[in-house]
Parts: structure tokens; C-alpha cells; sequence
């Protein structure tokens, strides 16, 4: 399977097939842990990412994907925070299952992409799940502290940050 990982940014001239595919695909892709209102709000905001797409092979009817050219497998976002000129903040990563190592490769072009940009420090929020918070420290990212979810109040959310200079 040929994937295509492509960097986008606001000004990017394919933003619009781009944000298509991620409001489309995004749930599946995000394995249902994330809503497509979580996915609209990280794309309204981003300042860049990257998404990672293969061409349909075939248009199943079964298939959620079928009238789309392209299979989303996974994508990442990152905002500018206010805070910190030197720290951008990851909003969200996603990649769909049984995609060998489709997350970190993401992590890895966002990292370049953040270096390239300038950036010294990526900042995310974790949700809570252990699984999670394990995967960013294998990736380099410290935990720090944690904050309630800012819809629900209840959930927490665990800073973890990374330098990349
Ligand atoms: C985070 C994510 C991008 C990582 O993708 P990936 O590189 O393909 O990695 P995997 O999901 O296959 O696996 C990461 C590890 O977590 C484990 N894991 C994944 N989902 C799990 C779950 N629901 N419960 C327990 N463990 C889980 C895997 O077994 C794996 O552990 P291992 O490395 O020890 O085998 C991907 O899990 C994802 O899209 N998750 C859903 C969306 C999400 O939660 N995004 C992060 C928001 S903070």
C-alpha cells in the first residue's frame, strides 16, 4: 500500500480536500475516542500538520469510506500557544489501527515540521488513559501537571511536554 503523508497549513492549496477527509474519516480514524466536534475545533485552530492518505482501492458499498478517493489512516495537528512563543501545542494525533507504527511516524514528521518551524518545545494533553501517557513517554514526553477537561470538568487531562532543539 503507497501512503502519502502530506503537510498542511492554513495557506496550503489542498486545505480544503484536506479538512474534507478529516471531518469525514476522522472518527473512524481517531478509533472513536475522539468526536468530530473535537476534530472541527483542532482543524479551526490548527497552524499546521499532517495527514497521512492512501488512494481507495475499491468503493465497497459497505465501506463508510466509499465515496471518498482517499483513505485517511491518520493525521496531527498543532496550534501556536498564546503563552509561549517557543512552544507549539499538539492538539490532537490519530491513526487508525493495525497501521504499524502510523503514530510515531506522525509524531515524527510533526517534531520536524515544529524544529523547522522554529518551535523548541511540543506541548500536549493527554487524556487520561495509562496506555496513552505511556506511549508519549516511550516518544520523549515528560509528564506535568494535570488539569480538568475543560467540557466535562471531571476528566483529567495530563500535561506532557518535549523538548525538540
Ligand atoms: C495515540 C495513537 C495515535 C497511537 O497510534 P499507534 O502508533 O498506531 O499506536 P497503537 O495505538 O497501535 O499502540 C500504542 C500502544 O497503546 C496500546 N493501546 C492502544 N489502544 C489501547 C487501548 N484502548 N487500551 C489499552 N492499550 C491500548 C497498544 O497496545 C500499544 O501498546 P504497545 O506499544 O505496548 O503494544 C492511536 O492509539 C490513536 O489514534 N488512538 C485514538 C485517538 C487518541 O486517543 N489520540 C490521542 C489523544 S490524546
Amino acid at each position: 500500500m503507497e501512503i502519502d503523508y502530506d503537510y498542511f497549513s492554513p495557506a496550503s492549496t489542498d486545505i480544503a480536500l484536506y479538512k474534507k477527509l478529516i471531518k469525514k474519516q476522522g472518527e473512524l480514524v481517531c478509533r472513536d475516542q475522539i468526536y468530530v466536534d473535537i476534530i472541527s475545533k483542532s482543524l479551526r485552530q490548527h497552524s499546521f500538520g499532517v495527514l497521512a492518505k492512501t488512494r481507495q482501492a475499491s468503493t465497497g458499498r459497505n465501506s463508510p469510506i466509499s465515496d471518498d478517493k482517499w483513505s485517511l489512516l491518520g493525521f496531527a495537528t498543532c496550534e501556536p500557544f498564546d503563552d509561549d512563543m517557543d512552544t507549539v501545542i499538539l492538539s490532537l494525533i490519530c491513526a487508525r489501527k493495525n497501521q504499524k507504527e502510523m503514530g510515531k511516524d506522525l509524531m515524527g514528521i510533526i517534531e520536524d515540521q515544529a524544529r523547522q518551524l522554529g518551535y523548541k518545545k511540543i506541548q500536549l494533553f493527554s487524556l487520561p488513559e495509562p496506555h496513552l501517557s505511556r506511549w508519549y513517554e516511550r516518544l520523549g514526553y515528560k509528564k506535568g501537571y494535570v488539569i480538568p477537561d475543560y467540557k466535562t470538568g471531571t476528566n483529567k487531562l495530563v500535561t506532557m511536554t518535549k523538548k525538540i532543539f
